[in-house]
């Protein structure tokens, strides 16, 4: 199977993926190149990132399925379609919420109830984001707002996670942070193979587009890109959504553009 149908086949069916890349540690067929070595010699994260601090990034969720997710309001949660199989009733989704160590004994978990997927996810006109609502409200988490216009995309913006720390590597235990910078759609697009086919009205990249070196990888999906806002709030602008590999040189990860579904969020939030 060459890179590009396995591409094809991550987006569509990344459930799959993601759980067989959880429950196995299974490398990705796509391998081709390695990402660079993490020049500060630094513990990788995300992949080329750091380790984040307990409370620094309060509205971090991972997903029992093998994603992240981020708190949009106290009993829902904001990830990417294809972490979810459809809309409905689901009680079957674990939230994990309020640390950075997984294991922790001060953890919450929250039960899933509901999942909105977004119709339109996997169709011309894009939008890989779905909403779960839990079995009860989350006190004492502070929620991740999301950007409703295009003033933020751009700068550097912080990605977060439990996912693969090196292509093709395992799910973390701790909470993974770095910083990737906004690439344009033009460039993006230009970078040729899956990038072609990025949506620009519905997708931002980011990442260091020659080198390389630092992505979110499996197991990120469904998680926050974020930033700060001009009164130094955090704001989310996308939800992790796929890249060609992870860290490569040229393959800069591809997200979600909130600011583009905000509405749509907003009103499927207020029906659940
Ligand atoms: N689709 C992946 C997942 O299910 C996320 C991949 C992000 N890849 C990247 N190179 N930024 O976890």
């Amino acid at each position: 199977m060459d890179a590009k149908r396995w591409f094809t086949l991550l987006k569509k069916s990344a459930i799959g993926a993601v759980a067989a890349a959880t429950m196995f540690g299974l490398a990705s067929p796509a391998l081709a190149a390695q990402p660079p070595a993490d020049p500060s010699g630094a513990q990788p994260s995300v992949v080329g990132g750091s380790r984040a601090a307990q409370g620094e990034f309060p509205w971090m969720v991972r997903l029992s399925m093998g994603c992240g997710g981020a708190l949009y309001t106290n009993q829902i949660v904001l990830t990417a379609a294809h972490c979810v199989t459809r809309t409905g009733a689901n009680t079957s989704i674990t939230a994990t919420l309020g640390v950075i160590d997984l294991q922790s004994s001060s953890a919450k978990k929250v039960k899933s109830t509901y999942v909105y997927r977004s119709p339109t996810y996997d169709t011309a006109t894009g939008g890989d984001w779905a909403l779960i609502k839990l079995a009860s409200p989350v006190t004492g988490i502070a929620t991740l707002p999301i950007a409703s216009t295009a003033t933020y995309n751009t700068g550097t913006f912080t990605v977060a996670g439990w996912g693969a720390a090196t292509e093709g590597g395992a799910q973390q235990r701790y909470l993974l942070k770095a910083q990737v910078p906004f690439v344009s759609d033009a460039t993006c697009q230009a970078q040729g193979g899956i990038y072609s086919d990025m949506i620009p009205s519905a997708e931002i990249c980011a990442g260091n587009l020659t080198a390389g070196g630092v992505d979110t990888c499996q197991g990120d999906s469904g998680g926050p890109m974020f930033r700060r806002d001009n009164n130094n709030a955090w704001i989310q602008v996308g939800i992790v959504s796929y890249g060609e590999g992870c860290a490569r040189p040229h393959a800069p990860g591809v997200y979600t553009e909130v600011s583009a579904v905000a509405s749509k969020i907003a009103s499927a939030a207020s029906g659940l």
